[in-house]
C-alpha cells in the first residue's frame, strides 16, 4: 500500500525515527561526495498555490542529488480545483510521475490528493500543518542537542500551521512543547485536544523560561496578508528580541522556519546572534526531504 506524508500524525515514533537516521546518512552521503542516486530516473510533481524558496528548492534539488527530477508547477499552471478537479489532477499525475509534493491553501486539497493519488503524496504546507518543516526542525535539534530526550520547545506567535505540526509531533515523540500564543491566536482545538500535554500560555516569558529551544515563525502567514496591521500590532509583545530573552535559560537555541519579517517577529540581534542556528535549520530542510522521499517510496514499493 503507498503512504502518504500529510501530517505529523501519519508517522510512528520508531517511523520519525527511522527518517531522522536516514536523514543522517543521506547528509553525511552528500557532505563526503558519496553517489546515492536512490531515486534513480524517478520523477516529483511539485504543485504549488502558494510561493516558496525553501521548499521548492530543496525538494528539486534533492531530487536531482537522489538521480531523479523535479518539475514545479506554478499556481498558474494547475489551477487547483478551478481548470480540473483535484480527484482528476491527482489521477493525471499518478500516470506519469512517481511522487507528488503539494503546497496548498486548503488541507482537505492535499487529502483529496492523497486519496485519488496511486503514488505517495507530500504535505508541502498547508493552512493546517507543515509536517516536512517540522520533521527538518526535530532532527536539527537532534543533531545539536544529541536527542529529543528531556528537551523543552517553546513556540512563540501564531499558533498556525507550524505549530500544529509541533503539537502533533510532541503527541507522538513525547518531547516537552509550551506555546505561547496572544488570545484568539491559540493552535488548532483539535490538535490541542489530541496532545493534553501541551502547554499553552498567553504569556511568552512563562513559555521561554524552562526552554532549550526557542522557536517562532511569521505572523502573518501565507493567505492571512489581509489581517497584516492588525495582527502586527497584536503579536508586538510576542517579539524575540534581546529584552524578552533575558528570561530564558542560558543556554537556549533559537530557531525560525523561515521566510523571517525581521524587525516583526524576530530583531536583527537575536536571529544573526550567537543562540541562532536558523540557517543549519534551512540547510537541513534540503536531507530531511530527501529522507522523506526515499523513505515513502521505499514503504510504497
Ligand atoms: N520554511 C519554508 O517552508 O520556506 P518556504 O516558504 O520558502 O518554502
Ligand atoms: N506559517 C507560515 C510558514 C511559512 C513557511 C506560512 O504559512 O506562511
Amino acid at each position: 500500500m503507498k503512504r502518504d506524508f500529510i501530517s505529523m500524525f501519519d508517522l510512528t515514533k520508531d517511523e520519525m525515527h527511522e527518517i531522522f537516521d536516514l536523514t543522517k546518512r543521506l547528509k553525511e552521503s552528500q557532505k563526503k561526495g558519496v553517489e546515492h542516486k536512490i531515486l534513480k530516473d524517478k520523477t516529483l510533481a511539485m504543485v504549488f498555490e502558494k510561493p516558496s524558496l525553501r521548499t521548492r528548492v530543496t525538494f528539486e534539488t534533492g531530487m536531482t542529488q537522489l538521480g531523479g527530477h523535479a518539475i514545479y508547477l506554478a499556481p498558474a499552471d494547475t489551477k487547483l480545483g478551478t481548470r480540473e478537479s483535484v480527484p482528476d489532477a491527482a489521477k493525471n499525475l499518478s500516470r506519469w510521475v512517481d511522487l507528488i509534493m503539494a503546497r496548498v491553501f486548503a488541507h482537505k486539497t492535499v487529502e483529496q490528493l492523497a486519496k485519488n493519488a496511486a503514488i505517495p503524496v507530500i504535505n508541502g504546507l498547508c493552512d493546517l500543518e507543515h509536517p516536512c518543516q517540522v520533521m527538518c526542525d526535530l532532527f536539527t535539534v537532534i543533531e545539536k542537542k544529541g536527542s529529543l530526550k528531556n528537551i523543552t520547545i517553546a513556540y512563540i506567535g501564531d499558533g498556525n500551521n507550524v505549530c500544529n505540526s509541533f503539537i502533533a509531533a510532541s503527541s507522538v515523540l513525547r518531547f516537552k512543547l509550551a506555546i505561547a500564543t496572544p488570545q484568539g491566536y491559540e493552535p488548532s482545538k483539535n490538535y490541542v485536544a489530541k496532545n493534553k500535554t501541551t502547554q499553552l500560555t498567553n504569556d511568552p516569558e512563562k513559555a521561554i523560561n524552562d526552554a532549550d529551544i526557542i522557536y517562532t515563525d511569521v505572523w502573518v502567514s501565507m493567505g492571512q496578508e489581509k489581517e497584516a496591521e492588525q495582527r502586527k500590532k497584536i503579536f508586538m509583545p510576542f517579539q524575540l528580541n534581546k529584552e524578552l530573552l533575558r528570561t530564558a535559560r542560558k543556554k537556549y537555541l533559537i530557531m525560525h522556519c523561515l521566510p523571517a519579517h525581521r524587525g516583526e517577529e524576530i530583531t536583527d540581534e537575536v536571529i544573526d546572534g550567537p543562540h541562532s542556528i536558523v540557517f543549519d535549520q534551512a540547510e537541513n530542510r534540503l536531507h530531511i526531504q530527501k529522507a522523506i522521499m526515499v523513505w515513502l517510496s521505499q514503504k510504497s514499493s
